[in-house]
């Protein structure tokens, strides 16, 4: 075990099959949380259950459709016949955003983005408020995004669905202040998973591609959020609720690339 910082917790974690959900589930468990892993892909959360489960922790695996509000209640039922109790919702599950304008984008692709991205993180919260009321306060991390700082072209449902979960999570820190529940986001930069690193054809173009898109020159690694989620849910963040916590290299401190010669020009 890394500390104890997180013993007693439980967390439930959605998305938690991808690579950003698995650092988070793993740092976690390194951490003494008990992991509720959600996912689309059943598979996907039990292969992240593994991992941990080797590494010496405790998870479950759980499928849900975060759009789909009754299935979004039973993966909370589930982590609560798991663990009894709620203390940590990471919403991390994200579904891959169509690119294109107004005029080519559907309606159906507008409202997918919103149901998963943003909607879901609604409903999750909607399902496990009660619960973390009930364990005596907790802590929700939704996972943002830098663009939903600074836009992208043809981007709209990505960028539009997280500046709004950034906002989100601000009113959510409000309602639920005096229930102890604290709310905060992360936004990250541009983090090596097989899943950004597509658009520009794998991780070694991504690298180079978009390394130089933030102040320390190069894309952020899963751990390194999952490192900030920790912090977020541990008692070392107390005090903190309704922020926005950017990890992300300073891509959203600078409008500009990093040259060979380590120099910035502004774009
Ligand atoms: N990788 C990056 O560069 C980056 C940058 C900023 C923000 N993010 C955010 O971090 C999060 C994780 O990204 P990742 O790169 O690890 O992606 P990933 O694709 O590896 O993980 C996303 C997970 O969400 C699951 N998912 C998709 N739709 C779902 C649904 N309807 N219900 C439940 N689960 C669903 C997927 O099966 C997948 O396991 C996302 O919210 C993403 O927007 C990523």
């Amino acid at each position: 075990m890394l500390n104890d910082r997180l013993a007693g917790h439980i967390a439930l974690i959605t998305g938690g099959g991808g690579e950003i959900g698995t650092a988070i589930a793993l740092r976690y468990a390194s951490e003494g949380a008990s992991i509720a892993v959600a996912d689309l892909e059943p598979s996907k959360a039990e292969e992240t259950v593994r991992k941990v489960v080797e590494a010496g922790g405790k998870a479950v695996g759980l499928g849900v459709d975060v759009s789909d509000p009754e299935s979004c209640a039973a993966a909370v039922a589930g982590a609560m016949e798991a663990f009894g109790k709620i203390t940590t919702l990471v919403n991390v599950a994200a579904t891959v955003t169509p690119d294109g304008t107004v005029e080519t984008l559907s309606l159906e692709q507008w409202n997918k983005a919103i149901g998963v991205n943003l909607t879901g993180a609604f409903l999750m919260c909607k399902y496990a408020v009660p619960h973390m009321r009930a364990a005596g306060g907790g802590s929700i991390v939704n996972i943002a995004s830098q663009l939903g700082h600074l836009g992208v072209q043809n981007r709209s449902p990505y960028c539009t669905t997280k500046a709004a979960l950034i906002f989100f999570t601000r009113i959510l820190a409000m309602d639920h202040a005096a229930d102890n529940i604290r709310a905060n986001s992360i936004s990250p930069g541009f983090i090596l998973t097989e899943r950004s690193s597509k658009r520009v054809g794998g991780k070694d173009k991504a690298r180079v591609i978009n390394g130089p898109r933030h102040l320390l020159n190069r894309p952020g690694e899963p751990e390194e959020i999952a490192a900030g989620a920790a912090y977020l849910a541990s008692s070392d963040a107390s005090f903190v609720t309704g922020t926005d916590l950017l990890i992300d290299g300073g891509y959203v401190t600078f409008k500009g690339r990093v040259q060979p010669d380590g120099k910035t020009t502004m774009l």
